[in-house]
C-alpha cells in the first residue's frame, strides 16, 4: 500500500485479493467479498477497493482484526478429482493432469497428498505444508478415507465380512475396514492407502469395482464440491486434521 521501492521478487507488490488467497484465507472471489464487506485492514486501515496492492512484507494485513500471515502461511486445498486425470504435478506424455486444475489457485508449491488412481474421481488434498502431508500419508497416523465403490454383482454377508475383517491381498492382509452396502454401492473406510487397494480388495471377493470415488478424507468431506473444482480448506477444516494426527 506504501510507495516503496520494488521488492526483489518481481511477485511484489502484490493485490491484495490474490495475497489474501495465497495466505489460504479464502478464494481470490472470497478474498473480494471479504474486501467488499469491510473486513480487511492494512496497515490498520479498512480496505474495499479491489484495486489496491500491497507488499506483502512490510504491510499488515489482517482479517476480522486478526493478522493474516504473509506467504509463509501453508495453503491447503482439496480438488473434486474427475475420472481420466492422473495424480501428478507434471506428465511427459501430456495426459490430463490434476496441477491443471488447480493451476489457477496460484501455488505453484502445492502437491497432492497422497492419489487416487486415474480411474478414480473425488476428494483429492493438496497442501503446500510438506510435514503435514508428508504426515497425512503415513501409515502411523492411519486416517481413514472412505470410497464409494460402485461393484458388479451383489456381495453376499461372507464377503461383506471379509472386506471388513481384513483379507488376504498379494502386499498381505488388509487392516479393519468399516463396510456399508446398500443398492449396488459399497461404501468403504480403510485407514490404508496401498496401490488400487479398493479395487483390489472388491476384485477379491468376486465384485469388480465399475466406478470408484472418494468421499472423505480423514475429518474432511468433499460436500458438494462439483467435479473438477477446487477449494481451499477452512481454517477449522486443517485445525481438524491436524487434530486427528494428534489423537492418533
Ligand atoms: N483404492 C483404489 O483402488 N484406488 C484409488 O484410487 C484409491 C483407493
Amino acid at each position: 500500500m506504501k510507495s516503496q521501492t520494488p521488492h526483489p521478487n518481481s511477485a511484489y507488490p502484490l493485490r491484495l485479493q490474490k495475497f489474501l488467497s495465497r495466505a489460504g484465507v479464502a478464494s481470490r472471489r472470497g478474498s473480494e467479498n471479504l474486501m467488499t464487506e469491510g473486513r480487511v485492514s492494512v496497515n490498520g486501515h479498512i480496505v474495499r477497493e479491489l484495486g489496491i496492492k500491497i507488499d506483502p512484507v512490510s504491510d499488515i494485513v489482517a482479517v476480522d482484526g486478526k493478522k493474516v500471515r504473509p506467504d509463509g502461511g501453508a495453503v491447503s486445498l482439496m480438488l473434486n478429482k474427475p475420472t481420466g486425470v492422473l495424480t501428478t504435478m507434471s506428465d511427459p506424455h501430456g495426459r490430463p493432469t490434476v496441477a491443471q486444475l488447480i493451476a489457477d489457485a496460484g501455488y505453484p508449491a502445492l502437491f497432492p497428498v497422497g492419489r487416487l488412481d486415474q480411474d478414480t474421481s473425488g476428494l483429492l488434498l493438496f497442501t503446500t505444508d510438506g510435514e503435514l502431508g508428508y504426515k497425512l500419508t503415513h501409515p502411523k497416523y492411519e486416517l481413514f478415507k472412505t470410497y464409494q465403490a460402485h461393484v458388479k454383482g451383489q456381495p453376499n454377508k461372507a464377503a461383506l465380512r471379509a472386506l471388513q475383517q481384513g483379507m488376504q491381498l498379494e502386499d498381505g492382509m488388509t487392516a479393519p475396514a468399516k463396510i456399508h452396502y446398500s443398492k449396488g454401492v459399497l461404501t468403504l473406510s480403510i485407514r490404508e492407502g496401498r496401490n488400487r487397494q479398493v479395487r483390489r480388495m472388491c476384485e477379491a471377493i468376486g465384485h469388480p469395482v465399475q466406478k470408484l470415488h472418494r468421499t472423505h478424507f480423514g475429518p474432511l468431506a468433499l460436500g458438494t464440491l462439483r467435479e473438477g473444482n477446487w477449494r481451499h480448506l477452512e481454517p477449522d477444516e486443517v485445525s481438524a486434521l491436524v487434530l486427528e494426527l494428534k489423537e492418533t
